[in-house]
């Protein structure tokens, strides 16, 4: 019976034999049309020419490009699409970021490439990426103006110059700005009472003036003027709010999305230090203060550069800040008290492209942080895909500093400025999308304004079916002639829609199938009214009436079709005279099996398919002639020492010894016993020597017979020893069975003596407690009592 894993079976077998040939799922697949056929897999083609494959027999249009080539389908025809990409734009990367002749800076190679993609063919390119020295760096500074933080106002006065210092090292473009927030000023996060409007520290001993709290002021738009950072800075005052979290989520948003206002400038990287000692608000408190509108994520700054929603709208939510931060290439810094690591520590997880550094509590550390924070910034590369289709597979395998391909890797730490890191980006599509959706997506390394495009463009479609002709004459003008094969009109039939048929199609095709749910003429073949024409195939004859037998899918016996004993019937062997078996491997001859001594299998096993399995624990060879631990081992061998070495015994003068004896024999002096892979024999002589030798198997096969030049004679036993031995031994046995019976006669005597005793004792014991016996001797007391100096004695005798 044909099964389709048969099928499969057999053509892996057939690569296996030839090679080249994959398995021919094409094929199998039963395509009815080019663009079905190419769905199948992508080393499938389609043949699109007209005569292909009319002549004796039907073949599969759909089949290996090379296959169809083979059965003279010529190349113009063939629709065989793969993927490929090409690059569109590839400036090459900039090695500085700056400096007396700006110019566009490059960080990414390619910048734009292109993708046509075939379904399940799998294409990749190359993406270089480069942390250029001297890149132009702008830096935001983002304050906390609450109370709390009045020490550290007091120690960033000086900042700007200061952090300019340090920055010119490290750049020499340098811009920074400055902003601060406290918290929505309205109830129940500030407080607004009428005697605190004006000043909500009113009445507070330690600190008696403050301004009114605010959402977050922007207060001096990035600069390469770092002295007015200090002006500004000098000019601030505290706030004060009613509860400990603070509205800096608000500040950070309006912060990114304000880029004009701001000044990020596109060419540079851009730090947002976030300074604070206290909690951020998050999305949904806002609803405490009766806000229940969601933030919008744009910009709400007014003429006086404060955020003008900041009562109107929610605090952000995480997604909403992490996405404006990664849109405007903005990398976050929490710089924030100890208390506070952990708590930043896990939003850094949530929103990427943010990192945390601990804030000492007046500040003090902010600049040696922010440098730190920056060469940590610097010493990595990670790439980030934007708007990934879904039905594409990206997969990266990342090449960092030292050279080493780390595949399933998308990101390279510990980089040295100007290093150059390389990304190998592999795509496959999965699916095929609707007719006309090119997609697109972007590749971006995090924090860069630099980016790669890549259109995609799907190779789902065959060139032939724009040629598609309606009422075509090949079709018997009754159907749609595409790509070789004709869209019958309803009604009409066949390969040439030839036949016209009043049942319904899919009771046509029921025709052509073998049972129920099994593939018209089991995908082998195609059905033509009512018929199944079978394919011709590169493997043997596929016939039956509906292409469910064929010559090749038998079983097989080391790759060989039935084990060359036999022909393929539909799946079956027929094996050829002498042969048994599914696969015909067995052979019904039993000579190969008779040993040399003319016995089968040596008398130590069974001859099962020509060959000896020998059932003797320790027998072997073809015949099961060799058997070093059988009990008869010794006495075969013995027969061949007779003969070959001394010309004696039952083979001597017989042909048969040089047939039968082939072992290799050596002869020594004397005899080392010790090997364990050997069998000592020893037989005795007709002169009463003896003869020893040893028996061994060589792993190549080989026996070897290692035997004494002559037999041991000369050693035999003195006459008079021999009497010595006899006299002596009788004599020892006599002495040792009188001194055992001297043994047993002493216990036995001591044993009654023993028991006499005892008996004696008892009898003397019952004596003294008869009742009828009365003591002789009776005693009696006499109480007496006396004084003496005062004391008193008691005495008396029993
Ligand atoms: C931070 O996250 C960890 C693990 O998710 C959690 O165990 C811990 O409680 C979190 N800490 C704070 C302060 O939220
Ligand atoms: C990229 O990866 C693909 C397979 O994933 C491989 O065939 C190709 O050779 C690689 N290219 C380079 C330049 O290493
Ligand atoms: C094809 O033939 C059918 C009827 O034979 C007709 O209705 C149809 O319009 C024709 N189509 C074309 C494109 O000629
Ligand atoms: C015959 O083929 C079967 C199945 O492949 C195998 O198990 C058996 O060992 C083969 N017999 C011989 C004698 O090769
Ligand atoms: C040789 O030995 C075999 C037995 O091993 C015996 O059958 C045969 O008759 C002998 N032939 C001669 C010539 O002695």
């Amino acid at each position: 019976m044909w099964t389709p894993r048969i099928w499969m079976c057999c053509m892996l077998l057939e690569t296996f034999m030839h090679g080249v040939r994959g398995l021919n799922m094409c094929m199998g697949g039963s395509a009815t049309s080019c663009e079905e056929c190419l769905l199948i897999h992508p080393s499938c083609a389609w043949c699109a020419q007209e005569d292909f494959g009319r002549g004796r027999t039907l073949t599969s249009r759909c089949d290996f490009s090379q296959n169809l080539q083979k059965r003279g389908c010529e190349s113009q025809f063939i629709e065989f699409p793969s993927s490929s990409t090409s690059v569109l734009k590839n400036v090459p990367l900039s090695s500085k970021g700056s400096g007396p002749t700006q110019y566009d800076v490059t960080q990414i190679m390619p910048q734009k490439i292109s993708l046509s993609l075939r379904p399940g063919d799998q294409t990749w390119f190359e993406v270089q990426v480069r942390q250029v020295e001297d890149y132009p760096v702008d830096l935001y500074y983002l304050m906390d103006l609450s109370l709390s933080m009045k020490d550290d106002l007091d120690t960033i006065r000086n900042l700007g110059t200061k952090l300019a210092q340090e920055m010119g090292k490290l750049t020499s473009n340098f811009r920074l700005g400055f902003g601060s927030f406290v918290d929505k000023n309205m109830s129940p996060f500030s407080y607004t009472a009428p005697k605190y409007q004006e000043n909500p520290c009113n009445g507070y001993k330690l600190f008696p003036n403050c301004v009114p709290s605010f959402g977050f002021r922007h207060i001096l738009s990035l600069t390469d003027k770092v002295d007015r950072f200090n002006e500004e800075v000098q000019k601030q005052m505290v706030s004060r709010n009613r509860d400990a979290p603070e509205g800096g989520f608000d500040a950070i948003l309006q912060a990114s999305v304000c880029k004009e206002r701001i000044g990020w400038r596109k060419e540079a990287y851009h730090l947002l230090v976030f300074a604070t000692d206290d909690v951020p608000h998050l999305a949904l408190d806002g609803k405490l203060g009766g806000l229940v509108q969601p933030h919008d994520g744009r910009c709400h700054l007014d003429g006086n550069n404060e955020y003008s929603a900041s009562t109107m709208m929610d605090y952000p939510s995480l997604a909403l800040l992490g996405e404006k931060l990664a849109e405007n290439n903005i990398y976050l810094i929490f710089a924030v008290t100890k208390r506070l690591y952990v708590i930043y520590k896990n939003f850094t997880a949530l929103i990427p492209g943010t990192t945390v550094e601990i804030l000492d509590q007046d500040s003090k550390n902010i600049i040696q942080l922010i440098i730190n924070a920056y060469n940590n910034i610097r010493s990595k590369v990670e790439l980030t895909v934007w708007d990934h289709p879904e039905d594409i597979s990206l997969s990266f395998t990342a090449t960092c500093q030292d050279g080493q391909p780390l595949p399933g890797l998308r990101k390279c730490a510990d980089l040295k400025i100007g290093d150059t890191v390389s990304f190998n980006v592999s795509v496959e599509a999965r699916s095929c999308p609707p007719r006309g959706t090119d997609q697109s997506f972007t590749i971006k390394p995090v924090g860069f304004k630099d980016r790669l495009e890549v259109a995609v463009d799907y190779r789902c479609d065959c060139s032939c079916s724009r040629t598609a002709r309606a009422n075509s004459s090949i079709c018997s003008s009754i159907g749609t002639y595409n790509c070789g094969t004709c869209r019958c009109e309803p009604g009409y039939l066949g390969a040439r829609c030839e036949c016209q048929e009043g049942e319904t199609s899919s009771m046509y095709l029921s025709a052509c199938r073998e049972a129920e749910g099994k593939q018209v003429c089991s995908g082998r073949g195609e059905c033509s009214c009512n018929q199944c024409l079978c394919y011709e195939s590169e493997f043997g004859k596929i016939y039956g009436s509906f292409c469910e037998c064929d010559d090749f899918s038998c079983a097989r016996h080391k790759g060989i079709l039935c084990s060359g004993h036999g022909e393929c019937h539909c799946g079956e062997c027929k094996c050829h005279a002498g042969y048994i078996g599914d696969n015909c491997n067995c052979s019904t001859e039993t000579s190969p099996c008779i040993s040399d001594d003319g016995q089968m299998c040596s008398g130590r096993g069974s001859c099962v398919c020509g060959r000896c399995q020998c059932t003797e624990p320790g027998a072997f060879g073809d015949t099961c002639e060799k058997c070093p631990t059988c009990p008869d081992a010794c006495g075969t061998k013995r027969e061949c020492i007779e003969c070959r070495l001394f010309n004696s015994g039952r083979l001597a003068d017989n042909q048969t010894c040089q047939r039968l004896c082939k072992d290799e024999i050596i002869t020594v002096e004397t005899l080392k016993t010790d090997d364990p892979g050997a069998v000592l024999c020893l037989y005795k002589t007709d002169n009463d020597c003896v003869m020893k030798f040893t028996y061994s198997e060589h792993a190549n096969g080989q026996s070897v017979l290692t035997a004494l030049q002559e037999p041991e004679c000369g050693g035999g036993p003195d006459a008079m020893m021999v009497l010595l031995a006899v006299v002596g031994s009788i004599l020892l046995v006599g002495i040792v069975l009188l001194a055992a019976w001297k043994l047993v006669i002493t216990i036995h005597d001591r044993r009654e003596f023993a028991r006499f005793q005892s008996a004696r004792s008892r009898a003397r014991y019952e004596m003294a407690s008869n009742p009828l016996y009365k003591h002789p001797i009776s005693t009696h007391a006499v109480e007496t009592d006396f004084n003496m100096y005062g004391k008193s004695y008691n005495g008396g005798v029993h």
